[in-house]
């Protein structure tokens, strides 16, 4: 199935300037870049994302942490999109995540790990239709 999901970039991968070399990952795994931007999330918007972790114990830092400084959200597209993603990115934490997967080479610890990816397709498209209306996706 050909699926959309949502990447962020997120505020530690852009403090440490790590952008290009994430992006060069993604697309050398097959993924289309239908849309690319970059914005500081308020806590408002952060939490509204990640409404579904409201009340677990990482919440408040997590939503600190993502509006922290700017961030990138990826629209991206190809067949089985979300699994992929997941498969490229690695584990939540860095110490679980596999050899070669963005968050074993890049993240320093367990909330703040790089990058962002939707948990399924359907959370694949709201979540690229939080950040990109249809005409921003080409
Ligand atoms: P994401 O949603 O950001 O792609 O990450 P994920 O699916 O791998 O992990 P999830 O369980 O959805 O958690 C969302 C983000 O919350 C932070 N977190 N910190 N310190 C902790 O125990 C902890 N647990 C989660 C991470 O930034 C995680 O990516
Ligand atoms: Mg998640």
């Amino acid at each position: 199935m050909l699926e959309r999901t949502l990447a962020i970039l997120k505020p530690d991968c852009v403090r440490k300037n790590l952008q290009g070399e994430v992006i060069a990952r993604i697309q050398k795994a097959g993924f289309k870049i239908l849309g690319m931007k970059q914005l500081r999330l308020t806590k408002e918007t952060a939490g509204a994302f990640y409404a579904v972790h409201k009340g677990r114990p990482f919440y408040d830092g997590l939503v600190e942490f993502m509006s922290s400084g700017p961030c990138m959200p990826v629209a991206l597209q190809k067949e089985n999109a979300v699994a992929d993603f997941r498969t490229l990115i690695g584990a939540t934490d860095p110490k679980d995540a596999a050899d070669g997967t963005v968050r074993k080479l890049f993240a320093d610890n367990k909330g703040e790990n790089i990058v962002h990816g939707s948990d399924s397709p359907e959370n694949g498209k709201i979540e690229v239709a939080f950040f990109f209306s249809e005409r921003e996706l080409v």
